[in-house]
């Protein structure tokens, strides 16, 4: 797959030329198992974001990628009777047709087996190497042998003693390669404390800071023994030993972005002077502390990053499987492919963006999700494009002629379209996708309302009443100009397809700012409705 931007962005000519692109990255997938709906909603959350930004004006860079090396999927790919390369690929199939069959589009692809990441990576273990911070140490203590991994006290069960799960344990000494975090944990707190944007939302802040007042400071090992963990980059200095998991893993938001590039020889890669730092990393609440906000800062600012060069983190929340946490072992992982075929891709991106907020938890439910798609989607939006266009159609052959007639029902309307703007740009701009959605809903909501309040059916067989039935269907066309560009980064499909049948296309270079009443003219053409969101047998039917 190509790592160059592969949507050239479109600046309108009012956007400040001198603003850099916005720079949006989510956690790489770990590739030893196919992906599931927590990983389809982190990529969704950040392409909403991104289509929401370009609609905005703003240049954006989407990267998104995998997670490929370690000893998981080393012992996976042995399981199979694959060579770890050919394991990885397989996975990484999964995750890329997800993305398109989800419209994710992103502009860089991040897959740590890449050799212009591996090459990144070992420069920078080699600069870190050289300016003294990193050192070698011997560990010992006990280890698993079927598990592949020391254990610490916390693994011991009541008894004091390893259990059976984890088979033969033997105490044996190792010596690794270690990082001096601990010397970047003072000017951490301080960055933390006197930059109260870097973590979005602010109440996850004091997990980090408590993390560092207890002992979450300490160096950090980043070597497994070649003969333990072949499956990963070879330390430049010490080949034998190989990088252990977050140097490699977290590098990718700065390794495809350009760093390094001219000294590794990399190409294809965006010009990181232009990109970095990155205005998002998208991640899940479980890898803040202590990879994203400790050992990923404490990194940067060993490589001589500034405090203008630090990335912002979002942190998202999970989503839970009727209150319990999704895993494997309980068997109640949801398949996002499956739900994509049943409830249409974008069926499942409006639910997995109208039902959490930003920065919390959700609960994930079938049910609910099916009843919101046939409530909200198909009774509302898509009932309300159907009823407008098809009358429409029937009363005046799809032509809008305005025309001069006005009263409080259509200015009431015309309120509401207004007074949904803002909020929605606040929302959105914010995070709070959700907000973002309720605010465009409030226009889905009044305009069915003013379907069923102004009769459009009764008027249309009262020839004294011709003015007003005009003003009422071109006060319908026009909500939906509206609606069909608020919910563009939320369910671009759909909306697509309601602007082909509204006969209306965003003029190029169009943003946000450009939408105002009145975007359809006298004498505008609609076309033939087709239902948007077809409605879904529920078991209850
Ligand atoms: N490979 C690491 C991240 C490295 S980033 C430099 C990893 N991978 S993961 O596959 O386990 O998780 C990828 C992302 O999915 C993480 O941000 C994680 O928080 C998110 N989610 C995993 N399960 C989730 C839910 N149930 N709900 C929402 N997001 C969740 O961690």
């Amino acid at each position: 797959m190509s790592s160059l931007p592969l949507h050239p962005p479109v600046l309108s000519p009012k956007y400040q030329p001198f603003m850099k692109p916005f720079y949006i990255t989510t956690a790489i997938d770990y590739t030893n198992a196919p992906p599931h709906i927590g990983h389809a909603y982190e990529k969704v959350l950040a392409d909403v974001m991104a289509r929401f930004q370009r609609l905005q004006g703003r240049q954006v860079y989407f990267l998104t990628g995998v997670d490929q090396h370690g000893q998981k999927v080393q012992k996976s790919a042995d399981a199979a009777g694959l060579s770890p390369q050919a394991f990885v690929d397989g996975i990484t199939a999964h995750f890329t047709s997800l993305w398109d069959k989800l419209n994710v589009r992103y502009d860089g692809w991040a897959a740590t087996t890449d050799p212009r990441h591996k090459r990144v990576v070992q420069a920078m273990l080699q600069k870190l190497h050289d300016c003294g911070q990193l050192y070698k140490k011997s560990y010992s203590g006990h280890y698993s042998v079927r598990q592949e991994q020391f254990l610490t006290d916390k693994e011991r069960g009541p008894d004091g003693n390893f259990g059976e799960e984890w088979g033969e344990v033997v105490e044996i000494e190792e010596e690794n390669w270690y990082f001096k975090l601990s010397d970047h944990v003072e000017w951490l707190q301080n960055y933390i404390r006197s930059h109260p944007d870097f973590i979005t939302p602010a109440f996850r802040t004091a997990d980090v800071l408590n993390a560092l007042d207890s002992s979450g400071g300490q160096d950090l090992c980043i070597s497994r023994p070649a003969e333990r963990l072949s499956w990963g980059i070879p330390l430049p200095f010490d080949e034998r030993f190989v990088n252990y998991v977050w140097f490699d893993a977290l590098t990718n938001y700065i390794s495809f972005a350009g760093y390094l590039a001219d000294e590794c020889g990399n190409e294809g890669l965006p010009h990181f002077a232009d990109l970095w730092p990155a205005d998002a990393e998208i991640i899940g609440k479980d890898i803040l502390v202590p990879a994203h906000a400790i050992y990923w800062m404490t990194m940067l600012h060993a490589l001589g990053f500034t405090d203008e060069q630090m990335p912002r983190l979002i942190v998202h929340g999970w989503w839970n499987i009727k209150g319990a946490k999704m895993s494997k072992s309980l068997g109640n992982v949801v398949d996002p492919n499956s739900l994509a075929d049943k409830l249409t891709p974008d069926g499942l991106r409006y639910y997995l963006m109208r039902d959490i907020a930003t920065g919390y938890d959700s609960d994930f439910n079938d049910e609910r999700i099916l009843m919101s798609y046939n409530k909200e989607l198909a009774g509302g939006l898509g009932n309300l494009l159907n009823r407008s266009i098809n009358m429409a159609q029937k009363y005046r052959s799809g032509l809008l002629v305005p025309g001069d007639y006005d009263d409080s029902e259509n200015s009431a309307l015309r309120q509401t379209v207004a007074d949904a703007l803002p909020v929605y740009s606040e929302s959105m701009n914010t995070w709070a996708i959700h907000d973002g959605i309720a605010a465009a809903w409030k226009i889905v909501t009044h305009a069915n309302a003013y379907v069923d309040s102004t009769k459009p059916f009764s008027l249309a067989k009262d020839p004294s009443q011709a003015a007003r039935l005009d003003s009422v269907l071109y006060h319908l066309a026009e909500a939906w100009v509206h609606l069909s560009v608020l919910l563009d980064p939320i369910i671009p499909t759909a909306m697509a397809t309601a602007r082909a049948q509204l006969g209306w296309e965003m003029p190029s270079g169009f943003v946000l700012n450009d939408l105002k009443w009145g975007m359809l003219q006298s004498g505008h053409q609609l076309n033939t409705p087709i239902p948007l969101f077809p409605r879904l047998e529920t078991s209850a039917e």
